[in-house]
């Protein structure tokens, strides 16, 4: 099975993903709030290329029908109705509601998997329950971090190192990887104890501490908290009900 990361969305263009399984890394924050909203009972997220796509595609639905949510330089977007912190996705506020989510660097990154056959969205929140579903595909996968701002972030090449690490134990697989594979490997070990101090002192970490958000930082790194399998298939990210992917046929007939 061939396994491949990337650190950056700058890296790869759209077509890398055909034919192959996607996951998308951002541990902060996207991932794991996207987690957080669907275990919270959204209907449905559909990610947008920016906060700007975002408001663009809400000014096409009507208002009533949709919140707005997303970040701007990781803080609330004027007339948004949520920011992207986990913690404020709560059952009251997004239950059965359809969410469009626009931030810097995880929302584009995974529109940027579009052609994948399924991408899967991955943080430490929920990581064990990504690689139960990889461990069940023998379909070539792509992992692609979401980075800074075009840059290689420390928490999401360690958290897609320990995908690997994982999906290693758990098939006993010989994986073909990468070179971004094999570093991040290299990197899950050097770090797999200290994965919290990892994203508490990473640079998007300190950041967000800087502006008020340090609360959303255990949450990120609480190792399988959630355990459900977010998939964004046609412009929409929902929750796979089985934790595992469908069959190949299955998927086929889908599209
Ligand atoms: C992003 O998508 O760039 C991040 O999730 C930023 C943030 O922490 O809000």
């Amino acid at each position: 099975m061939k396994v491949d990361i990337f650190f950056t969305p700058y890296e790869v263009n759209e077509e890398n993903f055909k034919n192959h399984v996607a996951v998308v890394v951002d541990v902060l924050r996207a991932s794991t709030t996207i987690c957080a909203a669907l275990s919270a009972g959204a209907k449905e997220i559909i990610p947008a290329e920016s906060t700007s796509a975002a408001i663009q595609l809400a000014g096409n639905l009507s208002r009533d029908a949709i919140l707005l949510c997303g970040e701007r330089e990781g803080k609330l977007v004027e007339g948004f109705d949520l920011g992207n912190s986990p913690l404020q996705y709560t059952p009251a506020l997004v239950r059965d509601r359809t969410l469009i989510f626009g931030s810097t660097n995880g929302s584009p990154a995974i529109v940027k998997t579009r052609l994948a056959r399924y991408t899967l969205i991955c943080s430490l929140v929920n990581l064990d329950a990504v690689v139960q579903a990889l461990s069940e595909t023998d379909e070539p996968v792509v992992i692609l971090c979401a980075g800074k701002i075009a840059q290689f972030a420390i928490e999401d090449a360690v958290c897609a190192g320990k995908v690997i690490h994982e999906l290693q134990n758990r098939t006993g697989r010989d994986l073909e990887l990468n070179d971004g594979a094999s570093a991040a490997l290299i990197l899950f070990d050097r770090y797999r104890d200290l994965i919290p101090s990892v994203v508490m002192d990473s640079h998007h970490g300190r950041y967000l501490s800087e502006i008020g958000m340090q609360a959303d930082l255990p949450f990120c790194s609480d190792l399988n908290r959630i355990p459900l399998l977010p998939v964004y298939h046609d412009g929409k990210i929902t929750l796979s009900e089985t934790k595992t992917l469908p069959a190949k046929d299955e998927r086929d007939k889908l599209k």
